[in-house]
């Protein structure tokens, strides 16, 4: 193990991870998601998924990368003895290559809005935020690219200059005033008039919004918004120093997380109200809304770019958590292939990221599948990859792995904690995923 490749500190690899979760998916996949699938009842099902099934998840996955300390496709077979099980780090990789592709298209979206919000900051383009037209804008390839390019090419920097220097200093500033910032537009959106629909749009769920399709997208969600299945995680807990404690870190994640998603839903659904815009809207959502927010404060222009910014940050620092996964597998952790390996990668996902980015222009008529090229790479990743690798995992850990070595890696545990876990990823989710699964290729 390399010592560049350890986090300095438990409190290093806490927001790391966080980093990693706290992204995309909480503040712009969650809320259209939940627009599409019934607003409270898709919050609910979230809710259970993340807390029920996704924390068990995360904790097993911390376990794995604590105790195996290598990297994902090496991890599987040095606890285990069977070559063939680091067939579940290739998924992982698989999986995460395939989600910086399109998650680089959004990240791309946010780096063009700081473009044209600071522009007009400076008075350099004359329009008001209002005028701002995200459809014309996403569907013009030389834009777009732009964007992608420079979103890839800040996450190829941070991960070239490794783990601790990278991302550990990057994290610990952010975060913090990237939730300062959604708590003062929620606080905004709710003085706008008609914003108690959209409150209770979000927080009152109807039963009979609750269907087998919007339970697989909220599980798809608690997935991806815990990076979890990708082996992401493992790789993340395999730089952390011994003494990590797995549970108060695994529970702060989950917590935060829920607090981001829930916070992005009452900054966008009230404003969308307010607003009249349809929650069905899409992707777009939180492009459209949020302009419309901020126009609406003293300073808006100003606040807006600092908002993008920090939204920006959240989405690199989930960003740097995929590319570093590909990185730390195909260098097998030697440092002195980190550059090269990053720049390469980088520019491999920058090609297959061209579909996804041109199916909300040129190729939208392209439709199959889930929808678009963009809409079947996340559900290939989403919905199937991260819960296989999910499921693969936990077979590993409930019926291959040592009790007491899971013991050991779980940590301290005053009220016994680790039996109701156990019971849970042996018994339970194994059943749970698979049904999901199955019923997703019905
Ligand atoms: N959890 C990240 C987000 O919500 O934006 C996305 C993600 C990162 C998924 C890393 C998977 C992963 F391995």
């Amino acid at each position: 193990m390399l010592k560049e490749s350890q986090w300095k500190t438990s409190t290093g690899f806490i927001l790391a991870s966080a980093g990693s979760a706290i992204g995309l998916g909480a503040m712009w996949k969650f809320p259209y998601m939940a627009g599409m699938y019934g607003g409270g009842a898709f919050l609910l099902m979230f809710l259970l998924f993340t807390i029920l099934v996704g924390l068990p998840l995360l904790i097993m996955e911390f376990i794995v990368g604590k105790v195996g300390r290598t990297y994902t496709t090496e991890i599987y077979s040095k606890l285990t003895g069977k070559k063939w099980l680091n067939i579940i780090g290739w998924n992982g990789n698989i999986a995460v290559f395939v989600l910086f592709g399109f998650y680089s298209v959004i990240g791309g979206w946010i780096v063009i809005y700081i473009g044209i919000v600071l522009m007009q900051l400076l008075h350099v383009l004359p329009s008001k935020l209002h005028d701002i037209q995200f459809e014309a804008i996403i569907s013009n390839p030389v834009y777009t690219i732009m964007g992608q390019f420079i979103f890839i090419g800040l996450t190829c920097v941070i991960v070239m200059l490794g783990v601790q220097k990278g991302l550990e200093k990057a994290s610990k500033i952010m975060m913090p005033l990237l939730f300062i910032f959604l708590l003062v537009i929620v606080a905004k959106a709710l003085t706008l008039d008609g914003a108690m629909d959209g409150v209770r749009y979000l927080l009152q769920p109807r039963i009979s919004d609750i269907t087998m399709e919007s339970m697989l997208f909220a599980l798809g969600q608690s997935f991806f918004a815990l990076s979890l299945g990708t082996t992401g995680m493992i790789t993340y807990a395999s730089y952390a120093p011994k003494e990590m404690t797995i549970k108060s870190s695994a529970i702060s994640i989950v917590v935060m997380n829920i607090f981001i998603s829930i916070l992005a839903g009452l900054a966008i659904f009230p404003a969308l109200k307010a607003f009249g815009y349809e929650p069905t809207e899409g992707p777009g959502l939180l492009f459209k809304v949020l302009p419309l927010v901020f126009e609406k404060m003293q300073y808006g222009t100003f606040f807006y770019v600092i908002f993008l910014i920090l939204f920006l940050f959240a989405a690199l620092t989930s960003s740097i958590s995929l590319l570093e996964l590909n990185v730390s597998n195909l260098t097998r952790n030697d440092n002195t292939k980190r550059s090269r390996v990053a720049l390469l990668t980088s520019i491999a996902v920058l090609i297959i990221s061209i579909p996804a980015m041109l199916s909300f222009g040129s190729l939208s008529h392209v439709q199959f599948g889930a929808g678009t090229i963009f809409d079947n790479m996340d559900f290939l990743v989403s919905n199937l990859l991260m819960p296989l690798g999910a499921l693969a995992t936990t077979l590993v850990v409930g019926q291959l792995l040592d009790k007491d070595l899971l013991i050991q890696g779980f940590g301290r545990d005053r009220f016994k904690f680790f039996y109701p876990w156990y019971a849970l990823v042996k018994y339970i989710l194994p059943f749970v995923i698979l049904a999901v699964f199955v019923l997703q290729l019905v």
